[in-house]
């Protein structure tokens, strides 16, 4: 049974108490007005979850049920006026159990008919109207709804993802030390198996928690996080070997051997959130001094990783989905941020070498990334490929794992709070609205159960917890920007967004004294607890979180214990409290002007010459590539002679690419070229290669 049941079931005795004044011969309302699914499995389920947080985890049991209590209480009084007033009855609700519940309502109901037909219409009309304002004082509580889902949740998220991580979770046998299992589920769907994704953002999340200092115990398994991922990268598997596109495997058994059935290969956003995840840590160790640790363990992840998504970016791969093979947005925002924190931690350890390659790069994908959007209909279409609306939550956890609390409200890199973004979530979320019939009869301007894509047919396609998490987050995330720059900015892109709280709003910027400040900042926090009441509507009793819920029934579907889904609660949760992840360097970017530069992978060619030189005279290169200076003589590329006489040089140049090229020396204004013809390479697909040559 649903948990907080009883909250809607008060919703509906009020409405057939309505009902009842409208039609006095209703004699079901009145079974209806307290019904026997309102209060009592409400208590079920508070015993229910205290139960599974004292088995799982070892907090103490939480102070929600204070105010769980207050609430049941409101429900309590408020259902008994309706009735009592009706009825003349005095029931001692808490203390009858379901059944002798039951049967005073019956029995008594026909009893009530006859008593109410005879009430004076005054005494009606305040009745119904006391009954309303409580309903109506049940209701205004939907924050406090959420406020304990929190609260209760908040345990059996976190210890939902720590039962999932190997060796000692306690859901995870079989898997080794720090690799995340997606699920325990091992049919319908088998998901015991380590995907970089899922893992990725699972520790993305408990670093986080990790470094802000909020639960001090997470090292040790951060370590091992760290170890798995070190050994999982050098796994030779059938994307390939480490150095030969192997990085971009989606997943791997839990014994850390391959995966070597047909799968959606290869992925490539979860090198990128591994590095993102990694970083982080690697930034808390720099700040312990403790950078010797950094250059040692986590660098040499974080390189192959960052060579992979630099050289490899601008190729197709599967979506985050495991479905379309094209380019995809997370996929791409994902990696424009793992390469600017890339560069940003070379440049704080001092390892300079790939600065260059990973910064250009992160501008090509920057630059890439805007032609996702699609300006005629203000959303982001999230697959090239794939021939679907576009709409997909692809979108949204692109946004909230982009999230970079200093860069404002910018749009080129989709902040959450962007007129982009913002259009984009209320189009992706109003996609749902009339498929999934748990959202029938809710408000267009309310929150809604929301799943990956419109189309979507995986299960039958469902509501997703993480989904509809993932809405919330984003807008908790734009609420935490305005209210630190004290104004929020309304334009003609986010115009339909606003307009949902404030049909009067025109574009402009509103600072926090304004009476237009306050009413959307106040129903935008409204409209994301709604997303969470959702899925606080549609969680078991026990706390549980699986992968999806059905769209009719709201019965959990899919992959049980997602350790996905309890991230991802956790993650909604720290952003509605205001907390801010660390910035990574979002803040001042500018899309890079004009046409996109777009090389394609790249891969690193050293070119090593022998040649002998009189003083004063240097060798260069040249040759048929924009990176080798285009045969421009001028432009030509210097050689060290740290060797000599060999002299040498280190250049990225396209993957998979046939070029031609020369040597020449410059000595004082005078060219001279090497004898023809010119000379001829291929490179390879990825990795490196090199070119061993004397001067001819
Ligand atoms: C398994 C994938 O994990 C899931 O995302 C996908 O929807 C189904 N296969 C169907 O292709
Ligand atoms: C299917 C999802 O589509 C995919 O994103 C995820 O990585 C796997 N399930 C495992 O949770």
């Amino acid at each position: 049974m649903a948990y907080l049941s009883s909250l809607p079931s008060v919703n509906v005795s009020c409405t057939r108490v309505i009902e009842f004044w409208l039609g006095p011969s209703n004699r079901g309302a009145w079974h209806a007005c307290l019904s026997e699914a309102s209060l009592s499995s409400y208590f079920l389920n508070l015993d229910a979850r205290s139960n599974a947080i004292d088995t799982l985890s070892n907090a103490s049991r939480p102070r929600e049920h204070t105010s769980q209590l207050i609430i049941v209480g409101c429900a309590i009084i408020g259902t008994a006026v309706c009735c009592y007033a009706g009825l003349f009855l005095k029931m001692r609700i808490p203390s009858l159990s379901v059944n002798e519940y039951k049967d005073t309502l019956w029995s008594r109901s026909g009893q009530a008919t006859e008593l109410l037909v005879a009430f004076p219409r005054v005494r009606m009309r305040v009745v119904l109207l006391s009954a309303l304002a409580l309903c109506a004082g049940v209701f205004a509580q939907s924050s406090t709804v959420v406020d304990q889902y929190v609260a209760s949740e908040s345990p059996i998220a976190k210890a939902g993802v720590l039962a999932n991580i190997g060796s000692s979770g306690s859901r995870s046998s079989g898997a080794k030390s720090g690799v995340v299992i997606a699920s325990p589920s091992t049919s319908n769907p088998n998901y015991l198996y380590t995907w970089i994704r899922d893992s990725a953002l699972v520790f993305k999340c408990l670093i986080d928690q990790y470094t802000r200092g909020e639960d001090t115990s997470l090292r040790t398994l951060i370590d091992q996080y760290l170890g798995a991922q070190a050994t999982l990268q050098q796994v030779s598997n059938p994307s390939g070997t480490v150095s030969t596109g192997g990085i971009g495997e989606p997943k791997f058994n839990i014994d850390e051997t391959a995966f070597t059935g047909g799968w959606g290969r290869p992925q490539r956003d979860g090198p990128a959130l591994r590095s993102i995840a990694l970083i982080t840590y690697a930034n808390w160790l720099i700040g312990q001094s403790n950078s010797t640790y950094v250059v040692q363990k986590v660098w040499p992840v974080v390189q192959l990783d960052l060579n992979y998504v630099a050289n490899h970016w601008n190729l197709t791969g599967f979506d985050l989905w495991e479905e379309v093979d094209s380019a995809s947005f997370f996929t791409s925002a994902v990696q424009h941020r793992a390469l600017r924190q890339g560069v940003a931690l070379a440049q704080s350890i001092g390892q300079t070498g790939p600065v260059s390659l990973w910064s250009s790069q992160a501008d090509n994908i920057l630059c890439f990334l805007q032609s996702y959007w699609n300006p005629a209909s203000g959303y982001v279409t999230s697959n090239t490929g794939g021939g679907r609306s576009g709409k997909d939550v692809n979108s949204v956890l692109a946004s909230i794992h982009t999230f970079d609390p200093a860069a404002g409200c910018n749009s080129g890199t989709f902040q959450p709070c962007s007129d982009k973004a913002l259009s984009n979530l209320k189009l992706y979320v109003d996609s749902f609205r009339s498929i999934y019939s748990i959202n029938s009869g809710i408000a267009a301007n309310k929150g809604v159960a929301t799943g990956r894509y419109p189309e979507d047919v995986y299960y039958n396609g469902n509501p997703w917890y993480l989904a509809t998490a993932a809405v919330a987050e984003q807008l908790y995330d734009a609420l935490i920007v305005w209210k630190a720059q004290g104004s929020l900015t309304v334009t003609s892109t986010s115009l339909a967004f606003f307009r949902q709280f404030l049909s009067s709003v025109t574009a402009g910027t509103y600072s926090s004294s304004t009476g237009t400040y306050t009413t959307i900042i106040n129903a935008v926090q409204g409209f994301a607890d709604d997303f969470l009441a959702m899925n606080a509507k549609y969680t078991p009793g026990d706390g549980s979180l699986a992968e999806q819920y059905d769209k009719s029934t709201g019965a959990p579907t899919s992959a049980v214990h997602l350790t996905w889904s309890y991230a991802s609660a956790l993650t909604a949760f720290a952003a509605r409290k205001g907390t801010k992840p660390a910035s990574w360097g979002a803040q001042g970017l500018q899309v890079p002007s004009g046409n996109c530069q777009n090389p394609g992978p790249l891969v690193s060619a050293t070119f090593n010459e022998y040649a002998t030189t009189v003083w004063g005279e240097n060798i260069y290169l040249t040759g048929s590539l924009d990176q080798l200076a285009n045969w421009s003589p001028d432009n030509a590329i210097p050689l060290s002679s740290a060797a000599y006489p060999t002299w040498s040089v280190t250049v990225n140049v396209p993957a998979n690419t046939a070029f031609e090229f020369k040597f020449i020396r410059k000595n004082n204004g005078a060219v001279t070229w090497e004898s023809d013809p010119n000379r001829q390479a291929t490179s390879p697909a990825s990795g490196s290669f090199t070119i061993n040559s004397s001067w001819r």
